[in-house]
């Protein structure tokens, strides 16, 4: 019963166990799985669009192999964690339902816009950098599909993270107008990638109940400040200076510094209204549109396979 099941439930987070699918757990806590991991799930998804911008456009055949496996890996984390969503009980389609209608949020960062190729470089370095940072402390999440998720994609996060730091190198080991493009394009990605953790902790509504619940391990504030204090040095062997005047090493906190966010702008972006938004839904619908005929297809594969083996 529901007392019993209570209990076990409060013993499994008390002892850092994993609840697994068929444990009982309380509706909060499914429905806040649900909501987190269906938009990480979207985040994936939406997420291969700014990078798959450039596979038809990148400088090199060898270039072009990574960023076609790097897309790649991204859909694929996506249905891992659609598949695990789907363990909780909301059928795939109704996210996809939820996706395309602009109705499930997933990562701002995703509605910025990728016009270099010095951007594939940026969204590797500081977007996947950002996600190991926030993710790396999920392979410890409580619900057991979603943390053994994690542990595989952060594998491949830091492949990633890596791969673009080194686009990033490159470019500014090459000419003046490489290095400017680099420089110019961390100038747009760096606060962005900073708001990907959420908005500060006062203003975090599902931060305390999320830890409690050992989903979240660390808050918003918390996970921006170890990446500023990871990127810092980072910056420093690329030659690259970080877009913000206030970093400065903190003797006393032993932390960086630095600067307030443009929060209106990640409320903005949030509402619908960044600069890709528009673009994002309307060619993720277009796509699921577009696939309809291999879902009828694979279906009816199914059908046959499932008749054969009764007859
Ligand atoms: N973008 C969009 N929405 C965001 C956001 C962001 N960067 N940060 C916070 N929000 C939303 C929250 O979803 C929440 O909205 P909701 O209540 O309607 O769901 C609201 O803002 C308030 O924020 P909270 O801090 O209270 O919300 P959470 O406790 O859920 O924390 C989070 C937000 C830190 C993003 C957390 O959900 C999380 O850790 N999610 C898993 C990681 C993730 O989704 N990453 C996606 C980007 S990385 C990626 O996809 C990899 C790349 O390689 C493709």
């Amino acid at each position: 019963d529901d007392d019993a099941g209570a209990a076990r439930f409060a013993e499994l987070l008390a002892n850092e166990h994993r609840v697994e699918p068929t444990d009982w757990m309380p509706e909060g806590y499914r429905k806040t799985l649900i909501r987190q991991i269906s938009q990480h799930a979207h985040s994936e998804i939406i997420g291969m669009q700014p990078e798959g911008n450039w596979i038809t456009r990148a400088p090199s055949l060898k270039r072009k192999a990574i960023l076609m496996a790097k897309v790649q890996d991204e859909a694929g984390h996506g249905l891992y964690l659609y598949s695990a969503a789907q363990t909780l009980g909301i059928e795939r389609e109704t996210m996809f339902d939820q996706l395309i209608t602009g109705k499930a949020k997933y990562s701002s960062i995703f509605n910025y816009t990728t016009p270099t190729w010095a951007d594939m470089g940026s969204i590797g370095w500081l977007v996947d950098g950002a996600a190991i940072c926030n993710q790396v402390p999920l392979c410890r999440a409580s619900y057991g599909p979603y943390g053994r998720a994690m542990v595989r994609i952060c594998k491949e996060e830091s492949f990633h993270q890596r791969q673009g730091f080194e686009i990033l190198l490159q470019l500014m080991r090459g000419t003046d107008a490489q290095r400017a493009m680099a420089q110019e394009s961390v100038n747009r990605w760096y606060a962005p990638a900073l708001m990907m953790f959420g908005p500060p902790d006062d203003d975090s509504p599902n931060s305390k109940q999320s830890m409690a619940w050992n989903i979240k391990r660390f808050s918003n504030d918390d996970l921006r400040q170890r990446f500023v204090d990871m990127l810092v040095p980072q910056a420093e062997i690329l030659g690259i200076t970080l877009p913000d005047p206030d970093i400065a090493w903190n003797e006393g906190r032993g932390h960086y510094d630095f600067g307030e966010l443009d929060w209106a702008e990640f409320h903005e972006v949030l509402a619908g209204r960044g600069p890709a938004n528009a673009i994002r839904v309307a060619r993720r619908r277009t796509a699921h549109e577009e696939g309809a005929w291999v879902r009828e297809a694979a279906r009816a594969y199914a059908d046959a396979r499932s008749t054969e083996r009764i007859a």
